[in-house]
């Protein structure tokens, strides 16, 4: 397991948080990469030291296991002779096994759908395997995968195309609300205040909080009202969000996501 080996296509933003996590867990795996311009698996072969390939058919046939880490409008371009029976993991949000087995020839399909917080162990990723694993191999994965961060499994792919919007792209929808923060503290105190600090690590210390809940079964609505007197400044801000709908915006922002996951999977 130490020594496992890992072929990864597409060293990106996803690919080489996946490979840091995995690299810093586990020191002794060896990475081969490969990425058409070069550049990023060059990058990320010294950080690792791994190695970049010139070609795709200098990949080795017979590694442990393959990541498939590029966009999935790359899939039908993406040619590469796999040997059968390899083991190969798929982040390409949408991409049904089904399509990859009928493209590959092999019948071992693993979709992962990861988030960028896997770069420091911290990821929130959601695993589906097809029937073909043994139970070796699935525990040989969920310890390779763990090491970017916790892994859920999921019972279907259904499951994991409708929790994608709120984990795989979770990241971004709360970057955008901490540069709302930002904004709106920066324009208010013109700028006399550390706005970026300051958001930081209330969003720090917020989720730090939500995790300890989450081990004492404290509800996020108790946590709210920890901070919320009636009539009070929270309850102010928090009226306005309601009048306003927020988790209807939300509600809709989940749908369009899920929308997509379906249009990428035809
Ligand atoms: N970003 C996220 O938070 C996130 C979350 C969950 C899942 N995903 C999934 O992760 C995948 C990658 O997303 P990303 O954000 O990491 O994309 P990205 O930053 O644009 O990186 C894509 C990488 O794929 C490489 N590539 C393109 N065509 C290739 C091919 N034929 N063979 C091998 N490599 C190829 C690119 O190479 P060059 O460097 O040469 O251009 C690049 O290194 C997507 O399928 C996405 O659905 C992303």
């Amino acid at each position: 397991m130490i020594s496992m080996k890992i072929g990864v296509f597409g060293c990106g933003n996803m690919g080489s948080a996946l490979v840091l996590g995995m690299k810093a867990r586990f020191p002794n795996a060896e990475f081969f990469l490969f990425t058409p311009s070069k550049l990023k698996a060059q990058e990320l072969a010294v950080r690792v030291g791994g190695s970049c390939l010139d070609l795709i058919s200098d990949m080795p046939r017979d590694l442990d296991w393959y990541l498939l880490a590029f966009k999935p409008q790359g899939l039908d371009e993406f040619q590469f002779d796999f040997a059968p029976n390899s083991k190969i993991i798929s982040i390409l949000a949408g991409v049904k096994t089904s399509k990859l087995v009928e493209k590959f020839c092999s019948a071992k399909i693993a979709r992962l759908m990861p988030n960028t917080p896997s770069a420091l162990g911290l990821g929130c990723n959601l695993l589906f395997l097809n029937s073909h694993f043994n139970q070796i191999e699935e525990q040989e994965i969920s310890l390779l995968l763990s090491a970017a961060g916790k892994l859920f499994a999921m019972k279907t792919e259904e499951d994991l195309d409708l929790t994608t919007a709120f984990s795989g792209s979770g990241p971004a929808l709360i970057f955008e609300l901490a540069r709302i923060f930002e904004v709106e503290l920066t324009r208010m105190t013109n700028g006399r205040v550390p706005a970026k600090e300051i958001v930081s690590q209330t969003f720090f210390g917020s989720a730090a909080l939500m995790n300890a809940a989450s081990n004492v079964d404290t509800s996020y609505e108790e946590l709210r009202t920890q901070v919320t007197s009636k009539k009070g400044v929270t309850y102010e801000a928090l009226e306005v969000l309601k009048k306003n709908n927020l988790q209807d915006v939300f509600s809709k922002a989940f749908e369009a996501a899920y929308k997509r996951t379906i249009e990428l999977s035809k």
